[in-house]
């Protein structure tokens, strides 16, 4: 394992509304609990849907609870005639740390573009909110360009331009991978993650490349997640459907207890 603080995040996309957000929310943390998981070690976030945010919120300042909230989208424009977006101004006063940007649900179903990507990452600086910043490439582009082209060059587009670049998290998630049961091999997914980091060291800073933490998406399980976190390349798994389901996403947010080095 490297210094960089392992990070789980729960990606829950359009499902729990406010209350069983707060039901699903108390019970993971007595699960955690009862298996006395060292939050100083393996973070772990949970990305509701917005309107549970709030809910989310008050629950884990009322019971003071070590997890941490982050939201699945943001708006690239801070306020104004924008109807139906969210500023990162108000994901901010609702003590939200990290924010989804590019998902590439998103890329697909609302044709957010790589300029949409860098505009949200660079919402996300203003307000202080550390992007988590989802790339990968689908099955046509994996045959045809292999597994890192379409990553580094959507990562590349995302961080171009900055001013000053803040913390930043990156979401490796093959599209084939996700919601499909199929996942990439630990060894594939460490080597991107590998190239991933090579090119923020070109790209930013040898400094940023070995701080940023960069996590591996699709298709994660309790069963699969300690293959993947046993390179030293990757740093954490944002994962969808599983984290619905307390039990496994108590598993994995263990793979420690997996991993044997
Ligand atoms: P999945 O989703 O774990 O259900 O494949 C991952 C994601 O989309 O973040």
């Amino acid at each position: 394992m490297s210094e960089r603080k392992p990070l789980i995040a729960g990606n829950w996309k359009m499902n729990l509304d406010h209350q069983q957000a707060i039901a699903l929310v108390q019970k993971l943390s007595w699960a955690l609990k009862d298996v006395s998981h060292d939050f100083d070690k393996v973070e772990v976030s949970v990305f509701p849907p917005y309107t549970d945010l709030r809910s989310v919120q008050t629950l884990i300042e009322a019971d003071k609870l070590p997890l941490v909230l982050g939201a699945q989208d943001l708006s690239k424009f801070d306020s104004g005639a924008y109807t139906g977006e969210v500023s990162g101004a108000f994901l901010k006063k609702l003590a939200v740390k990290y924010v989804i940007v590019g998902h590439s649900e998103r890329r697909q179903h609302h044709n957010e573009t790589d300029e949409d990507i860098q505009a949200k990452v660079a919402a996300c600086f203003k307000h202080n909110l550390v992007p988590v910043i989802c790339v990968g490439e689908t099955l046509e582009e994996l045959e045809e360009q292999g597994a890192a082209a379409v990553p580094i060059r959507q990562l590349t587009a995302a961080l171009a331009g900055h001013k000053e670049v803040n913390e930043f998290v990156v979401a490796y998630e093959p599209v084939w991978a996700i919601g499909t049961g199929k996942v990439a091999t630990s060894e594939q997914a460490a080597e991107v993650a590998k190239k991933l980091r090579q090119s923020i060291s070109e790209q930013v800073s040898i400094e940023v490349s070995s701080a940023t933490r960069i996590l591996y998406g699709g298709s994660v399980k309790s069963s699969n997640v300690a293959g993947f976190l046993a390179s030293e390349e990757v740093d954490g798994v944002l994962v969808g459907g599983a984290s619905l389901d307390i039990d496994e996403f108590t598993g994995i947010c263990r793979f420690q207890k997996h991993v044997t080095l």
